[in-house]
Parts: structure tokens; sequence; C-alpha cells
């Protein structure tokens, strides 16, 4: 196989000077490292409040201080509705509404039919499915008309690969439960909609359950390698589409899903 790439990631340090969320709150879950903390650090940057939520309170200093002053960090659990219950009165302690939530932690833990076992499914499940589903219920008063939840799914949702049955299920699951929150919320003026990556360049694969030892570089050159652009998605590529989402440039967009793959989910790289 040709292992070029032909298209280059834009550098994040060329970006516009739009400041689309000027004077708004936006809510982001795992907002401590990876996908989050870039959705974070770009809501920031366009001038919101930013509220992270993740579990490790060392990881959230740390992300508090690359994303800036007046960052808003709660240490919490959301694979459980107790742990989000006790983090949204903590939020909603701090801030008065929420105008865009990225409803972005997840887990990946990757098992066969034969070694699938209920503790790997249900934390699946638990952080990707029931998660994001009770954050919504959770947020919604808190959110204000005009408001925009995005989730993030993942390609792993629509093509299937062994031994992501829990974590390609649970992305499917999200898929379509982002359509049904759109129709849910669309008469209180909040639109909801999903964002698909694949490949993107975090460390996620080094925590992700059930992969070989060793094997997290592995399986990040396997997706590389079957992705027609031929290399991963940068962070700073999927916040772009989460602020377009979240902003009012996408206006007339709920339920919809907006796919990050570098092709893999659409056709095959020619091979000349
Ligand atoms: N990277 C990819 O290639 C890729 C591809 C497709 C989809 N995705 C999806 O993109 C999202 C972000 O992935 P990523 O690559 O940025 O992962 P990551 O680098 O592992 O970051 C995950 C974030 O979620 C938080 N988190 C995880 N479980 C949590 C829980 N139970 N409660 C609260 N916070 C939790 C983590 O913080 P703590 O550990 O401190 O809680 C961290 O801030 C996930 O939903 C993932 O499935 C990623």
């Amino acid at each position: 196989m040709n292992d070029r790439t032909d298209t280059e990631p834009r550098d994040p340090a060329v970006g516009d000077q739009r400041q689309r969320f000027l004077g708004k709150t936006c809510l982001v879950t795992g907002g401590s490292r990876g996908l989050g903390l870039a959705a974070a650090q770009a809501f920031a940057r366009e001038g919101a409040r930013v509220v992270i939520i993740a579990r490790d309170p060392h990881q959230l200093k740390v992300a508090s201080g690359l994303i800036g002053d007046g960052t808003v960090t709660v240490a919490a659990d959301i694979s459980s509705v107790a742990g989000i219950k006790a983090a949204l009165a903590e939020v909603a302690g701090e801030v008065d509404h929420v105008d865009a939530a990225y409803i972005n932690a997840g887990h990946a833990g990757m098992k066969r039919l034969d070694a699938m076992d209920e503790a790997t499914w249900d934390r699946v499940f638990d952080t990707n499915v029931k998660g994001s589903f009770f954050l919504m219920q959770g947020l919604k008063p808190l959110l204000a008309p005009g408001g925009a939840v995005v989730f993030c799914g993942s390609a792993a949702g629509r093509r299937a690969s062994a031994g992501t049955a829990a974590y390609g299920a649970s992305k499917a699951a999200l898929e379509h439960l982002t359509r049904i929150l759109a129709a849910e919320v669309v008469a209180d003026g909040i639109r909801v909609n999903i964002v698909v990556p694949a490949g993107m360049n975090t460390d996620i694969a080094f925590r992700t359950t059930g992969l070989a030892p060793g094997g997290a570089d592995a399986f990040r050159e396997r997706i590389r390698l079957s992705t027609p652009m031929l290399r991963e998605g940068e962070p700073e590529e999927l916040a772009d589409a989460v602020l377009f989402l979240a902003s009012s440039e996408a206006g007339y967009i709920t339920g919809a899903s907006l796919v990050l793959d570098g092709g893999l989910t659409s056709f095959l790289r020619p091979t000349a």
C-alpha cells in the first residue's frame, strides 16, 4: 500500500479569530484530555466560559491551565446517575445556564465474543450510552433556549470489526439516541447532533481495555493504514466540527451525524 498522506491537517495555530461563543457558557465532559480538551480550548479561544468534567482531579487542573482563566473544573464519574447528579449540582452552583454542551467522555473496551464479560460490557455502555442519556436529562433544565448539545460517536458504531461488540454497539446506540433526543427537545429550541470520528491522534488506545500489551501503537497503526487519507485526524479538526455544530452557523441542523474519519466508513483508497 502506498503510505503517502495526501491531506495534511491544518496548522492549529492558524485558527480563525471568530468569537462565536463570546459571553456563552460551554460544558465539555471528558474535557481534561484528548478530543474533549481540544474542544474546550477552542470554545475558550472563541470567548466562552468553559466547564469541564472528568474523573482525575490532577489532569483537570492541568487542563484548566491549558484552557485558561475562569475554567470551571468538576471531578466526577459520569458513568453513574449518582455521579452525574453530583457533577451537575456542582455545575449549577457555578453557572446559571449552559449554552452548549459537548458530551464527549467515553470508554473503549475491546473484547471478542468468547472473552466478553459483564463488567467490560457494563463499563462501556454505562459510560457511553447511559452516561450520555442521563447527562442530557440532567442538563436540560440548565440548557438555554437556542442551546446545542453535541455527542461523540465513533466510526466503530458504523463499520464493524472483531472485538468492538460493546464499544461499536454503544456508539451505534448513541448515534440513534442523538436523533431521539433531538426529537424530544426540538420544541424547546435545543439542537442535538453528534460527531462521528475515527482514528484521532489521542492517547485513548493506551486507556482502551482489552488490547494486547503493547497493542495500542499497533492498533493505531492498523486504523491509520485502513484510512483512505492514511493519517490520523487531529483533535483540533474534531474541535472545528464540534464548534460548528454548537454554533448558530448550524442553526438549521439537528439530529444529524457529522463524520470525521478520513474516508474510513465511506470508500476504499484506490491502489493507483
Ligand atoms: N481518539 C479516537 O481515535 C476516537 C475515535 C472515535 C471516537 N472517539 C471518542 O471520542 C471521545 C474522546 O476520546 P479521546 O480519544 O479524547 O479519549 P481520552 O484521551 O481517553 O479522553 C477521555 C476523556 O474522558 C474522560 N472520561 C472517561 N471516562 C469518564 C467517566 N466515566 N467520567 C468522567 N469522565 C470520563 C477522561 O478523563 P478521566 O479519565 O480523568 O475521567 C478524559 O478526559 C470518546 O467518546 C471516544 O469514544 C475517539
